[in-house]
């Protein structure tokens, strides 16, 4: 057997630790690996295929990032070209893609990737490509899965920086308004706003009315709380309103807290600043979580592959890892559940989601 390995779309940590369980289990089994640089990269004449042994997997395992290198634009079905007059021009690769998979006699893939690889990943299987699915997103966003790698290490980054708010929040009296990655989805807002007692967490699912959200800091400095911490999922939005995009071609999400710190200061009267903690979420050594989940996914991907359990990806449904079709998995993109226990809790601790 000879396979492959790729992984696309934006990097999580503990994609390096899936790529040595990967290698080491195949290695294992007697078959031979080879990476797919940058995504789809070396399947589309960008770059040779990077063959993998266990010397090139050594010590990886606690690395952020990944030794393939990925791409999060570049979809082989949808392939864009920029014309001289500026527009874009849409083909698709696929064939191009599939046949450079025959040529070099590979006989299957593991993809790792987030929503929008395995949704690429989906179609080319549909197209006959043998593919097995890792899910991987520090959004926490597939379905079909308890949980994707990389988010638990971005939920722990989360915390630790509003751990540091708060801290000079207090001193100066102000308010901060954090904004944390996540999508459409606000899983990491939710979890990191939680774990780091903030005062409002507002999240996609809860569009947000910013007159709540004032109340709530008059309520605090009624109270001689004198500073408050907000936490906003970039995908956070008014009610009635739309999300914040810094990018609306490639529809990339922004903004939202320097929207919010200026109605609060306005509304309020009270100090108030923005940061956004961007990709500082996507790095860093994995958790032991996600290295552990990273390393049961890799060697499940290479165990379905042997089964020939094709167009199916690895997931957790604790304490097994589980084969989901990808078709079951991406039919629903998976969202934060407003009466979910989290939220309850929240509500009980007197955190206020604007609503
Ligand atoms: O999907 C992961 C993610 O980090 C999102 O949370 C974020 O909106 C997006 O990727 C950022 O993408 P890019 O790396 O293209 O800026």
């Amino acid at each position: 057997m000879r396979i492959a390995i790729s992984t696309g779309g934006g990097d999580a940590p503990g994609l390096n630790a899936v790529i040595r369980a990967t290698v080491l289990t195949a290695v294992h089994r007697g078959w031979e690996c080879f990476g797919i640089k940058r995504g789809f990269g070396s399947l589309l004449g960008e770059s040779d295929l990077m063959p993998l042994g266990p010397n090139d997997v050594r010590g990886i395992t606690h690395l952020g990032g990944t030794i393939l290198g990925t791409s999060s634009r570049g979809n082989p079905l949808k392939w864009r070209t920029k014309q001289p007059d500026g527009t874009w021009e849409e083909h698709d690769r696929s064939e191009e893609l599939l046949a450079t998979f025959r040529a070099r006699r590979l006989d299957a893939l593991i993809a790792i990737g987030g929503e929008g690889t395995l949704g690429i990943v989906l179609d080319l299987f549909k197209k006959g490509l043998p593919v097995v699915g890792v899910p991987k997103t520090i959004d926490n966003d597939v379905a079909g899965t308890a949980a994707t790698f990389g988010f638990d290490t971005a939920v722990a980054t989360a915390t630790d920086a509003i751990d540091k708010v708060h801290t000079t929040a207090e001193s100066h009296e102000r308010v901060m308004v954090v904004e944390v990655m996540g999508r459409h989805a606000g899983f990491i807002a939710l979890n990191a706003g939680v774990a780091g007692s903030a005062d409002v967490i507002l999240i996609p699912e809860i569009p947000f009315d910013i007159d709540r959200v004032c109340e709530k800091i008059r309520r605090r400095e009624a109270e001689g709380r004198h500073f408050s911490v907000v936490v906003a999922a970039e995908g956070a939005l008014p009610k009635g309103g739309t999300v914040s995009l810094i990018d609306p071609e490639h529809e990339r999400l922004g903004g939202i807290a320097d929207k919010v710190a200026h109605s609060i200061q306005e509304m309020t009267g009270k100090e108030t600043r923005s940061l956004v903690l961007g990709h500082l979420q996507r790095g860093g050594s994995p958790t032991t979580f996600d290295r552990l989940l990273g390393l049961r996914f890799g060697a499940a991907a290479v165990r379905l592959i042997a089964e020939g359990k094709f167009g199916h990806m690895v997931a957790l449904d604790p304490p097994r890892i589980t084969a989901v079709p990808l078709a079951d998995a991406l039919a629903t993109p998976r969202r934060v559940s407003i009466d979910s226990d989290t939220i309850a809790t929240a509500r009980e601790l007197g955190t206020s989601f604007g609503d």
